[in-house]
């Protein structure tokens, strides 16, 4: 069993909070997912048993939605919006610049530990492009010097 009895007990008081179990999918995917920092398979199994819904409910649920890595990650994860906004403000070079600065490729940990960077589709913040999410936060009108002060601050915090 990869989840704690912390997370099983967290899913179940917050599946018993909804009239269907389904509704609790999105909520104790997000418990494992702060538990262990990424979604697998075998999470989906568990998540699944803990709510009495079908694995493949749990997977087809976690599978849609960006903000669930889905292999191991750094300690912050960023998604870069490669999408139209985004990519007309500059996106590409944005990634080409992190990936640089962090020597990664994409998905890749930094040799620290502490940064992955994916690109992902729209977030919904096109009218701020280009902007990336790291983690929850999203960071909006990016520029090379906000990237560098971002990173910063992120390292500080770890
Ligand atoms: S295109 Fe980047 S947030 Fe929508």
């Amino acid at each position: 069993m990869i989840l704690s009895d912390d997370s099983v007990d967290a899913i179940k008081k917050t599946t018993a909070r909804y009239p269907h179990r389904k509704s609790a999918i999105l909520p104790g995917l997000t418990i494992a997912y702060r538990q262990v920092g990424h979604l697998n398979e075998d999470l989906y199994g568990e998540v699944a048993e803990v709510i009495g819904v079908s694995k493949n409910e749990v997977a087809s649920a976690a599978t849609f939605y960006t903000m669930f890595p889905k292999q191991k990650v750094g300690k912050y994860l960023i998604q870069v919006c490669v999408n139209i906004s985004c990519g007309l403000m500059g996106a590409e070079s944005l990634m080409e610049y992190l990936l640089k600065k962090l020597n990664v490729k994409p998905g890749e940990i930094s040799e620290d530990g502490l940064f992955t960077v994916v690109p992902v589709e729209c977030l919904g913040s096109c009218t701020t492009a280009p902007m990336m999410q790291v983690n929850q936060d999203f960071y909006e009108n990016l520029t090379p010097e906000k990237v560098d002060q971002i990173l910063e601050d992120l390292r500080k915090k770890a």
